[in-house]
């Protein structure tokens, strides 16, 4: 079946994609509310299905000028080395024309090189309090 890519998030099993993550070991403990809250919250989403079957996901974040950061990129393990990732995060970078489009990655720099990005200087970070506990937690 052909994999058909949406940058919508409607009838997205928010449950279901945490359970495909999770046996992925990509899962990062958000809960459906949460899931459902990061996407809907997003400058730019793109799912791709197999069926109703969510097989990736991408993300953008952006202030619709000039920055833009790119998370959740993810393809189930099954569907990997098909070219979907890259055409994931093809579909988000359509929505970032003329802007800094940052990300990180721990460990899959070869993918981000066969879309584009080139490497930068290292990244910061801090997590404010507790690891998801906002307002959020539902
Ligand atoms: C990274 C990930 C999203 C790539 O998804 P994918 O659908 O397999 O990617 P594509 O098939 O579009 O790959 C495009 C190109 O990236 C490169 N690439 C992708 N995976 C690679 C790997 N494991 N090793 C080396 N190169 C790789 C290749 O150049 C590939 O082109 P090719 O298959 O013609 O050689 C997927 O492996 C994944 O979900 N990994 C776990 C989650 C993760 O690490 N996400 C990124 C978080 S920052």
């Amino acid at each position: 079946m052909a994999i058909d890519y949406s940058i919508s998030v409607e009838g997205v099993d928010w449950a279901a994609l945490i359970a495909s993550l999770a046996a992925d070991r990509f899962d990062n403990g958000r809960t459906p509310h949460q899931m459902e809250a990061s996407f809907r919250s997003s400058y730019r989403c793109v799912i791709a299905r197999d069926g109703t079957k969510v097989v990736a996901t991408g993300r953008a974040l952006s202030d619709g000028v000039c920055n833009a950061y790119i998370v959740d990129v993810w393809t189930q393990s099954a569907y990997r080395r098909r070219g979907i990732g890259r055409r994931v995060v093809e579909m988000l970078c359509q929505a970032l024309s003329g802007q800094h489009v940052y990300l990180f990655t721990d460990d899959r720099r070869d993918f981000y090189a066969a879309c584009g990005f080139v490497p930068r200087a290292i990244g910061m970070q801090r997590i404010v309090g507790e690891w998801l506990n906002n307002s959020s937690r539902r």
